[in-house]
């Protein structure tokens, strides 16, 4: 089994994309292939979403998935914004089981920490970073010198209006109230204020649909940690749950061993 390539996915509230990854330059192989998350997000329904992404692409080798939800080696630890019934599945034996391959299952956030941290905007920054996606929820990924503390989950922090910042500041909550990109960003501010106050952070790296909107919302972020957008954009995500997987490699040799016998 090659380590060298790996179907990265990632799982999101709206889409679910998936793209073999180069791992040595964590760059796309094929165009992305994206099927819109189904509804309900049922266990059994984006199992075989992941399957047909899988069948796309007649992968054969292993695959990293990342995870809207606390992910704690490979089980779906709570679920926000995805279907209750996840709560307590084992995801990675699940997919692994249904592809018949080798499945790697981290949180969402996390794996796109790890490719901006690797190959990204966060490349050679030592100190604390920290990685917010922004999307139908809040992910964060949080690092220092490099290591990631896993599930980080600050878009579930109370800001002091008392809400919680994701649903406060997400995307979808952007869409869902109408608010123009300034009002949002003033939003946004707000948010990393708070997260600025609890990790005084070197660099704060922004990923998600909202980071190819920048130039709409950055006038209004005014907190003293340098702000950028992730370099992978969108596609964050899917390099990421691929990295994962290599950095997982025996788990996964051991997994390929269970299913081919
Ligand atoms: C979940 C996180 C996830 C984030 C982004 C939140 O609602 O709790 O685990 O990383 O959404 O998808």
């Amino acid at each position: 089994m090659k380590f060298s390539q790996i179907l990265g996915i990632d799982v999101g509230g709206s889409g679910i994309k998936g793209a073999p990854i180069d791992i040595s330059e964590g760059k796309m192989l094929a165009e992305r292939y994206r099927i819109p998350t189904p509804l309900p997000a049922s266990p059994d329904a984006v199992a075989h979403v992941i399957k047909r992404i899988v069948k796309h692409f007649k992968w054969e080798g292993p695959v990293g998935v990342g995870f809207p939800s606390v992910v704690l080696k490979g089980v779906v630890k709570t679920a926000t914004n995805i279907d209750k019934n996840w709560i307590g599945v084992d995801a990675q034996e699940l997919f692994s089981k249904r592809c018949k391959l080798p499945v790697l299952v981290v949180n969402d956030a996390d794996a796109a920490g790890l490719a901006e941290i690797r190959l990204g905007a966060g490349k050679k920054v030592k100190g604390t970073v920290l990685l917010l996606t922004i999307g139908t929820g809040i992910g964060s990924a949080l690092f220092t010198r490099g290591c990631l503390v896993a599930n980080s989950e600050l878009g579930h922090i109370f800001l002091d209006n008392g809400l919680l910042a994701e649903k406060f500041a997400a995307d979808s909550v952007r869409q869902s109230e109408e608010l123009s990109w300034s009002e949002w960003g003033e939003r946004f501010n707000k948010f990393l204020k708070e997260t600025e106050k609890l990790f005084s952070p070197e660099l704060i790296i922004v990923g998600g649909g909202v980071s190819k909107r920048a130039d709409e919302f950055m006038h209004a972020i005014d907190i003293k940690t340098k702000v950028v957008m992730a370099n992978q954009r969108n596609e964050a995500g899917l390099i990421g749950a691929a990295l994962a997987a290599v950095d997982n490699k025996k788990r996964l040799k051991k997994m390929w061993k269970e299913l081919k016998g």
